[in-house]
């Protein structure tokens, strides 16, 4: 069996332009300049995927603290329709539930899919995403323009 090499990196003034570039093939919609330079304070939250030290992926999340609650909200996590089905996805997904668990004070994570895109809701559900609500014409300028919100709880840690 061939291995591949897969792995994340850092965000960084140097590379932003290749998580820009990414994004702008991987989304439907576009991140404006405010949401990338927002993206370089996010630390451990924005990662780059390399495949083969190729940058082929990225996830970008943010933390939301609504109606009290901490939550981590998954703005972006795409890859290249090419390097997908190789695990980078579940390398990002991994991440990011990771840091949750270790810092223990996240209440859930969730984020917004396009009812249309079934490759990510059912990439979600394997890891124990669930559908939660439906927002309607959540989209401005794509079709279908209603949002799925998905989620996942975290077990609360006792003291
Ligand atoms: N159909 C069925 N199950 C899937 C699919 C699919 N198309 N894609 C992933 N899965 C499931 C499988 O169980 C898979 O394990 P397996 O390959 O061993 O069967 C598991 O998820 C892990 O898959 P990965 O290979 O890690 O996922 P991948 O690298 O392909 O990334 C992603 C999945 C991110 C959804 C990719 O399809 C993509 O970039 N899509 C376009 C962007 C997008 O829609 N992003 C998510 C919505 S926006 C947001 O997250 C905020």
């Amino acid at each position: 069996m061939v291995r591949y090499s897969m792995e994340l990196g850092e965000v960084t003034p140097h590379n932003i332009k290749q998580l820009k570039r990414l994004n702008q093939v991987v989304f439907p919609v576009s991140y404006n300049d405010k949401f990338y330079k927002d993206v370089l304070d996010l630390g451990p939250f924005a990662k780059l995927a390399y495949f083969q030290d190729i940058v082929v992926g990225g996830v970008c999340c943010r933390i939301d603290n609504t109606d009290g609650k901490r939550c981590l909200y998954i703005m972006t996590l795409g890859v290249l329709a090419p390097y997908r089905r190789y695990g980078l996805g579940a390398l990002m997904l991994k991440h990011v539930l990771d840091l949750c668990e270790r810092d223990g004070n996240f209440d859930s994570v969730y984020l917004h899919v396009q009812i249309s895109n079934e490759d990510a809701i059912k990439f979600y559900a394997k890891f124990g995403f669930d559908i939660v609500e439906k927002k309607e014409n959540y989209y401005k300028r794509i079709e279908p323009a209603d949002a799925y919100v998905l989620k996942k709880h975290f077990r609360k840690t006792e003291a």
